[in-house]
């Protein structure tokens, strides 16, 4: 036992009140005060949720104030989502409800029974009255006094949200966490409803601040806004009222935006942030009283370890253990976010999808978190998506990433997709052996579609003197043969990405030093503009008519050739800033003329170089084109502009956007993670109602099945786990017992010893 503290706790929140409790548990020495400005049985809000995850966390911390909270709770499996007159059930969600009143009283009781002092009526306007306090907790909730009082350290970054919400209560009795949307003539309204005892639900509503002011709420009373709810989701009430429990505020004042919160720092001297004043996380994922009581477990926990050590190490290590849990609470609570302020860009969806696209929408729960959930409703959702994408009634169910997918008249037999890698194994522009046992194993490997790497359109459109070309008839027939194997050898397609670097030109092979001229053999490059890709790199010249005319007929030759070889797809290579890319990005185009200036202006080039390509090119073969759906920097492509490019693509006749971003700039800042740049994907394909790939970081069945099934994209792209595995789809496909996976023939042994190994191995964790 450490020595004895005096603490004051400013709020009497979850946060502040558990915490109290915890460290006088720890040591009854210790002098707790918790000061809250509101009577014992004020209190904002309805019913609070946790998990059956944090409710075994409470149990650790405290077995009696968590028998008392399970005995208060009301618990649901189900999760129902009512959209366009149908609703889709799924279970195994494993939530509980409890009021926020109850939860408080809990711990009041429990606090005030160890010794804790509580001073109700009592606001803490200055902390000068506090100075003989070892320890101050500020855990004042989301408008947090003393955060803004001393923003200079903490620093909080405040990010209000655009939609419009109210929380509010009724008695009409929910069996499962319910949502509910309504569409009107202003626009998408949603209810995110749930019990928290045996005869109250809590009851948000939320819709987007445009909506919300064409339908004249700002302009209404509290009482008639209510009441417009209440008939907006009168099938659903049962008759009941909608309640507010907030009668003191005026008028709309009840709507409020979502601030999401977050401090560069925590703490200040001997005062530290905790709860909703240190974060917040976004009420549709239910976790703003969780993250605020798991907080005080923490403190509590760092506390004890450090046995009267330097108070300030336990803080440290209080405030790095809880930012990093509140950053990935945030990111999973932005998607979320997100995803319901932008319903309208999923109401296209059939009920299925859409159902699927909000359970998986914060990318936390994946597609086989959702089988472990519930399977008769994983499989219901697969065999609806399979009977989608073939026409035909499916009995058995099939992961979305084994379904076929058609542009044109080319048919894919699965939706996954070998990424363009450069190899730089190439000579003057000829493919080596390398190519065609390379390309030829990913054949084998099973992926629907195989891309080439960037093929150069002529000999100073390569990025380096080892890349591949197509500009004449020796590379030619290389190329034939290569896609000659691959069709003879596989069902899979292929697909020629064709290019020409740029301001990237002239450089060594990355293994000799990635993007370094050459040390000598330069040739000269050209660009949208004398924007050079590094100080070490070349200045490219503005290409000039002549120049554009030139490569435009570069591509069209490439193209021509491309279909004498037998490709099935081609793709302009207009991302990564290569020359297409370089019109594209306002960071590389300073143009005056009609090609500069104007988003559309700088998509004029690659679009003539698209129209003129798309002319030689069958018409029943597609053309996808890759693009940079952002900059990752400032003043550069935003995915706004990204879905503003995919809409001009797709009104030229693009069949398909191959969604990359970034490599535009070396001062770039990309966000990295698992699938993060799907997200761009997502929106251009709902947004433009135009076919999209995602790319970046995709590396496990799950996530290729999630981002299908959700809509996300048509189809996943996987670079690098290819490198790693060519036969990744073969083996995914073994493990998700896929039966109508493409083995090459002399391989068949291999793959029934795989399963036969599989299936023992899933008998022996059975056995365990
Ligand atoms: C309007 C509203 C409704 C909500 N409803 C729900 C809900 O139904 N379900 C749910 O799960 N989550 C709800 N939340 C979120 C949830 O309340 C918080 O995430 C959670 O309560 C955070 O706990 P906390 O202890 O950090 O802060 P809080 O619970 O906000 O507690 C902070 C306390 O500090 C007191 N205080 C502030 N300043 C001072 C001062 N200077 N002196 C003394 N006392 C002070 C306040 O009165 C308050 O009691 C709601 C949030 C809001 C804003
Ligand atoms: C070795 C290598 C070479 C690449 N060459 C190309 C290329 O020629 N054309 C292209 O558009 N992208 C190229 N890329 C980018 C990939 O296609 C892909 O977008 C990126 O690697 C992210 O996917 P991943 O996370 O699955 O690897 C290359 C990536 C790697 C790793």
């Amino acid at each position: 036992m450490g020595k004895a503290l005096k603490i004051a706790c400013v709020g009497g929140g979850p946060a502040g009140l558990y915490f109290s409790l915890l460290m006088k548990k720890q040591n009854p020495d210790h002098d707790i005060t918790v000061y809250e400005r509101n009577r014992p049985s004020d209190t904002f809000g309805w019913g609070v949720v946790f998990s059956d995850k944090t409710l075994e966390n409470f149990a650790d911390a405290d077995p009696e104030t968590k028998v008392e909270i399970i005995n208060s709770f009301a618990h649901w499996d189900d999760i129902e989502v009512h959209f366009k007159g149908r609703m889709i059930r799924s279970g195994g969600h494993g939530f509980s409800g409890i009021r926020r009143h109850r939860l408080l009283e809990i711990l009041q009781n429990r606090a005030a029974g160890l010794g804790v002092n509580l001073e109700y009526e009592t606001e803490v306007e200055s902390l000068d009255l506090l100075a003989g306090a070892d320890l101050i907790i500020a855990c004042d909730g989301l408008n947090s006094r003393i955060r803004a009082d001393y923003a200079e350290t903490f620093r909080p970054q405040i990010d209000l949200r655009t939609n419009k919400f109210v929380w509010l209560g009724t008695h009409q009795i929910l069996d499962a966490f319910t949502f509910i949307f309504k569409e009107t003539e202003w626009g998408w309204f949603q209810a995110h409803a749930y019990r928290f005892d045996n005869d109250t639900s809590t009851f948000i509503i939320e819709t987007r601040e445009d909506t919300w002011k064409k339908a004249g709420i700002d302009k209404m009373s509290q009482d008639e806004g209510i009441a417009f709810c209440e008939d907006m989701f009168a099938d659903h009430l049962g008759g009941h009222a909608l309640m507010s429990n907030a009668k003191h505020l005026r008028g709309n004042a009840i709507w409020i935006n979502f601030p999401r919160v977050s401090n560069e720092t925590w703490i200040k001297d001997n005062i530290v942030l905790m709860g909703d004043a240190a974060h917040t996380a976004h009420f549709s994922i239910g976790s703003g009283t969780k993250l605020a009581m798991e907080d005080a477990i923490a403190l509590a926990r760092h506390l004890d370890e450090a046995r009267g050590g330097p108070l300030r190490d336990a803080l440290l290590g209080y405030e790095e253990e809880r930012k990093l849990e509140g950053i990935k609470i945030q990111s999973a609570a932005r998607n979320s976010t997100e995803w319901f302020e932008n319903v309208d860009r999923y109401a296209g969806f059939e009920p299925e999808q859409f159902t699927y696209s909000l359970l998986t929408r914060s990318q936390r729960v994946s597609h086989e978190n959702l089988r472990l959930r519930d399977r008769e409703y994983l499989e219901g959702v697969e065999k609806w998506f399979a009977k989608r994408a073939t026409g035909k009634r499916q009995d058995t169910a099939v992961a979305p990433m084994f379904t076929p997918f058609s542009l044109r008249a080319m048919t894919l037999p699965n939706r996954v997709v070998v990424s363009p890698m450069a190899t730089y194994s190439a000579r003057g522009g000829l493919p080596a052996d390398f190519h065609l046992v390379h390309l030829g194993g990913l054949a084998h490997g099973g992926a629907g579609l195989i891309f080439t790497e960037m093929t150069c359109v002529a000999a100073d459109a390569r990025i380096t003197p080892h890349c591949a070309g197509l500009w004449n008839d020796a590379q030619e027939r290389q190329w034939k043969r290569i896609v000659e194997y691959v069709h003879a050898a596989s069902p899979a397609r292929i697909c020629l990405q064709i290019g020409h670097a740029g301001p990237k030109g002239s450089t060594k092979v990355p293994w000799e030093g990635t993007d370094e001229p050459l040390d000598d053999g330069n040739w000269p490059l050209i660009a949208a503009s004398a924007v050079p890709w590094s100080e070490a790199n070349q200045v490219p010249a503005p290409a000039s008519r002549d120049d554009m005319d030139r490569v435009t007929a570069e591509f069209v030759a490439t193209a021509a050739r491309a279909e004498a070889c037998g490709f099935d797809m081609i793709e302009l290579h207009a991302a990564h800033g290569y020359l297409l890319s370089s019109f594209i990005s306002p960071l590389t185009n300073n143009r005056e003329d009609d090609y500069g200036g104007s988003l559309e202006n700088r998509m004029r080039f690659p679009l003539e170089v698209f129209d003129a390509v798309r002319e030689v090119w069958p018409d029943d073969k597609p053309v996808s084109i890759r693009i940079s759906a952002t900059d990752w920097y400032a003043g550069g492509l935003t995915p706004d502009d990204a879905v503003a490019i995919a809409r001009l693509c797709k009104d030229r006749g693009v069949d398909l956007i191959d969604v990359s971003a970034g490599q535009t700039t070396t001062e770039a800042e990309p966000v990295y993670g698992r699938m993060f740049q799907t997200p761009f994907a997502d929106r251009i394909r709902n947004e433009v109602g135009i076919a999209t790939m995602a790319v970046g970081n995709i590396y496990e069945a799950d996530h290729v099945n999630s981002i299908i099934m959700a809509g996300r994209a048509d189809l996943a792209a996987l670079a690098r786990p290819h490198l790693a595995d060519p036969c990744w789809t073969r083996h995914v496909a073994a493990e998700l017992k896929y039966a109508d996976q493409y083995w090459p023939v002399q391989y068949l042994s291999g793959r029934d010893q795989l399963m036969r190994n599989l299936e023992r191995a899933e008998q022996m964790v059975q056995e365990i």
